[in-house]
Formats: C-alpha cells, structure tokens, sequence
C-alpha cells in the first residue's frame, strides 16, 4: 500500500494536483483526518511529496494507517465522509484497499457523484476482474519462504505439516502457494471439503510419503483459512490415523498475519506504481466509479499501460461477489490450471 500511495502523490505532484492523504481508511474520512502529502519546493514552488514520504515506498503496510470500519456501511456515515471532503475541496478520491474498500468507492460515486478510482490491495486476491491485486505477491513469496523452511525440519523429522495460510474465504493464496512449494496437498474453500473426505486422502498420501522405503520423507498440506475444518480438528485427526507408524508426526503451523507483512517484492512494487500512474491518469481525465485492474483480456477499457485496463466499480463488485460465492469462471480457470500444473508437477 506505501508503494502504492507515494506513486499516486509523485505522479499527481507531477501533474501540478495537490494531495491530501486519509488516514485510517473510511474511519479517517468519518473523522475528518486529512493531511498534506506534498507540499511547494521553498526554492522553485513546484510541488513535491512531503519528506515523511521519502523511503516508504519499500517499506510494508501503509504510513496513512488503516482500519475496519463498519460505520461506513451507513449512509449517514457517508453523507459525513463527503462532507469533509468537499470541505478540503477534494475533487476527487483514490480508493487503495480490499472489496469492502472497492464497495465504499462505488457509493462514494453512485450516491454523491464523487469521483472515485480504486486501486485494488488485498492479499487475498479476491477482487473482480484484475488478475493480482497488491500486496499477493509479497504475501506468496513469505509463504513460499515459510514452507521451504517448514519442509527442511518436515525432511529432517519425518514429519507431515498442515500449513494454514490467510486469504478470508479466497483460497488463492493456498493454491498458487501450494504449487510452487510443491505441496502434496492443498484445501481450499472454494471446493467446500468435508473432514471425512479429506482424512481418508491425507492419510493415503502420509503413507506413501513417509513409508520406509521413500528417501527424502516429508509431507506438506497448504489449508486456506477459508476452510471450515479446523486446523487443529485435521491434524488431530489426522495423527490418530497414522498413530501405527513409527516416529511418524503431524504437525500445525498457522502463519496468520506473518502473511500479511513484509517489504513488497518487485512486482509488488512495479504494479504499485502502474496502477497509481493508471489511476491518477484516469481521474484527471474525468474518468469515475471505476478500478484500475492488471488484465490483458478485451474487457474493460483500454488505458496508456497495456496491462492495466479500467473496470466500473459495479462490475467489480458483481465479479467479486462471484468470486467470493464461487462462480465466478476466473476462480474455475484459475484452479482449473493450478490444479492441472499442481498434478503434473507436485511429486
Ligand atoms: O483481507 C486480508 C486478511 O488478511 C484476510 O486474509 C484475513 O482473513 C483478514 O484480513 C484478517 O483480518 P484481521 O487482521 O482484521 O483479523
């Protein structure tokens, strides 16, 4: 997010726009909490972001800080929000956040005609129609991290590990993270698993990789949190059934919110500052109630980046709700290939 909001102030300082961050999200809005992000040069008057911004791009979560806020589901709440900010004379409004965020931006439009654009952020990537949102890469590189280290102790022990990673009820992050740790196993929401289905499976799979006669013994199963099963209930379960072989363990790790954290990777920062560009484009050009999503296909709209196109926020909602419920044919392809990569390539 801190990649995201300096690119949106450098590239709107550029432009000659004055930027005020909100700070702790559609709370901060309710509240008035409204600050400079640039400010004139003393020497040349040109605008510039303010110092506290200098070296926050590399850095995790967001300097403007955040926060739930169920407040904002009420009108009235949003009636206040606009308030303060027509009072700024805020002529128009970059959303960085998750669907509640996106949901927030559409009635900000629809209701008050304030021009909005939201730039997607969820580690769950399960925002409709752009193929990543911000922030997934970091978290798939921390757990791919987290499981190579878990798999050296897994090898050395003989050990099965159920590894739950975050994602809501998205299972995005278990399956691209399952693929590229090479996980003999992954549980996903999305296919709603029942603990008797999956038992009888995770048992056959511990067999056969901790048997004797395998050489290199280790088993690693990815679990969205998503999953109704609780972690717990599945190792415990789990344990019981191979309680007859020797020295064989299974054993929980929850990574929880060592997932959600971190310096951006690379790409994380390179699409931070695609989207910002993209974004802060687009308001200028009068451009309303829209995303900016990473996309190649014909939909949505074209924009100065080929792989950034411009989707209405009503779509997007429509296509996360179908994301969420499961519908949606992004999610199907998407396990569909994984699914296909992850039998080819898992053992
Ligand atoms: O939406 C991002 C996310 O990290 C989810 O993966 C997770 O379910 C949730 O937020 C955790 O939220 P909180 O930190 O408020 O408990």
């Amino acid at each position: 997010m801190n990649a995201a909001i300096v690119s949106v102030v450098k590239v709107a300082a550029m432009a000659g726009v004055n930027v005020v961050g909100v700070e702790d999200g559609y709370e901060g809005l309710i509240n008035g909490a409204l600050r400079p992000l640039v400010e004139p040069d003393p020497r040349t008057g040109v605008l510039a972001p303010i110092p506290d911004l200098t070296g926050v791009g590399g850095q995790g979560g967001t300097m403007l800080g955040t926060a739930r806020c169920p407040r904002f589901r009420d009108p009235t709440y949003r009636a206040l929000a606009v308030q303060w900010l027509r009072a700024a004379s805020v002529e128009g409004l970059v959303v960085i956040g998750g669907n509640g965020s996106m949901a927030g931006a559409h009635a900000l439009w629809s209701e008050h005609g304030l021009p909005t654009v939201g730039i997607p952020a969820s580690i769950d990537n399960d925002i409709g129609h752009t193929r990543e949102a911000l922030g997934v890469d970091t978290a798939l590189n921390t757990i791919v991290d987290a499981c190579d280290r878990i798999s050296d102790t897994a090898r050395s022990h003989r050990r099965a590990f159920v590894v739950e990673v975050m994602g809501r009820d998205c299972g995005y992050l278990a399956l691209a993270g399952g693929v590229a740790t090479r996980a003999d196993a992954v549980l996903l929401p999305e296919k709603n698993p029942e603990l008797h289905q999956v038992l009888k499976k995770l048992e056959t799979i511990v067999r056969h990789r901790l048997s004797d006669h395998r050489e290199k013994k280790k088993v690693l199963i990815l679990k969205a949190e998503g999953v109704k099963i609780p972690t717990q209930t599945l190792v415990d379960d789990l344990s019981t059934a191979v309680s007859d072989m020797e020295d064989v363990e299974v054993r929980a790790t929850v990574l929880g919110h060592i997932v959600r954290g971190g310096d951006p990777t690379f790409r994380d920062r390179l699409l931070a500052s695609r989207f910002a560009l993209v974004a802060v484009q687009s308001i200028l050009a009068g451009e309303s109630g829209i995303m900016v999503c990473w996309s190649v296909s014909d939909y949505g709209k074209a924009t100065s980046d080929a792989f950034v196109r411009l989707f209405s926020l009503d779509s997007v909602l429509r296509e996360t709700k179908a994301l969420t419920e499961g519908t949606s044919d992004l999610q199907n392809e998407r396990i569909h290939r994984l699914d296909a990569i992850h039998g080819v390539l898992a053992f």
